[in-house]
């Protein structure tokens, strides 16, 4: 079983996606009465008309996570226009704390991936609140920034953003580091097909997507993160060792220790099986390490 803890849009939209994978059966959990019942019906129904052999049941007691193999959680209050991804620290850290503590409780050996933003931090807590091996725990946005990467590149050479390869490390924030020197479009290097300036451009505008989403229609993405988060959930579910850039809680690879940050890393079926050191740059590193001192400060801002 998967559980989905609140089911706000962007919990609608990964029940939508995991249902059309069909990889089990899943529970969407929320505090909000009716609600999750609510969702769970519709869903029930579209998987009825679709054929699709998923139970989706909702309820509003953390019990029923009991036996869940993966528990997504979105739950949180969402990026509102003029926010940054920080601003929201201090309200968030509070729901991942509570939720946390009832994973722990209720699905000791779940697997989690979260998408809570800050990110990074929330990835951090819900390490510290389940107290679960790090493995086990899983930042979701790295398919959603290398997803609006590819979209850009896409779009300004006239290819489909299936032949795009790219990677994304860093902060899930205004400091994360898209990867040129890493990119290929059907094989060829991005800095061989667009000039430094075009390509420092089209990194800007994939950066500011998100918040180009919550500017334009008024609350932040919800789709893209479904589609993100299934792609994760599904090479965990089926062992599919895909490398999926992820936040993950460090000790010691890229000289980090006891931070959560974005890296690329193989998912399958015990989470995190393994972190990809990739060999940086010296100004991939600068960059990298400005994210790490953004995360950093945000920690010990919580931590007071
Ligand atoms: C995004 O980048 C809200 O962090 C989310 O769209």
């Amino acid at each position: 079983m998967i559980t989905i803890v609140g089911t706000g849009r962007v919990g609608g939209s990964i029940a939508f996606h995991l249902a059309l994978r069909e990889l089990d059966d899943i529970m969407l959990l929320d505090i909000v009465p009716n609600l999750p019942q609510g969702e769970a019906l519709d869903f029930a129904h579209m998987c009825a008309t679709l054929g699709i052999d998923v139970d989706v049941r909702g309820s509003n007691d953390y019990k029923d996570m009991n036996g869940s193999d993966i528990v997504v959680v979105p739950a949180g209050f969402a990026r509102k226009a003029d926010m940054t991804r920080l601003d929201l620290l201090r309200k968030n850290a509070d729901v991942i704390r509570a939720v946390g503590k009832n994973i722990a409780e209720y699905a000791p050996n779940a697997k989690v991936i979260l998408t809570t933003n800050p990110l990074d931090v929330m990835t951090y807590l819900m390490v510290k609140a389940t107290g679960f091996d790090r493995h086990r725990v899983m930042g979701f946005s790295g398919p959603l920034d290398t997803g609006r990467f590819k979209y850009m590149i896409a779009k300004e050479l006239g290819v489909s953003t299936s032949s795009i390869q790219t990677m994304v490390i860093g902060e899930h924030g205004d400091s994360m580091v898209l990867m040129p020197r890493l990119t290929t479009v059907g094989g060829k290097p991005l800095t061989e097909l667009l000039s430094q300036q075009r390509i420092g451009e089209l990194m800007d505008a994939s950066k500011k997507g998100g918040a180009e989403i919550i500017r334009l229609r008024g609350w932040s993405s919800s789709y893209a993160p479904g589609a993100g988060v299934a792609q994760m959930v599904e090479s965990v579910m089926k062992d599919r060792n895909q490398v999926i850039p992820t936040s993950v809680y460090l000790q010691g690879e890229y000289g980090v220790n006891d931070l959560a940050i974005v890296v690329p890393a193989v998912l399958g079926r015990n989470g995190v099986e393994k972190v990809i050191e990739l060999q940086l740059t010296e100004e991939e590193r600068n960059a990298f390490d400005k994210s790490v001192q953004v995360l950093k400060g945000a920690v010990s801002q919580l931590q007071q």
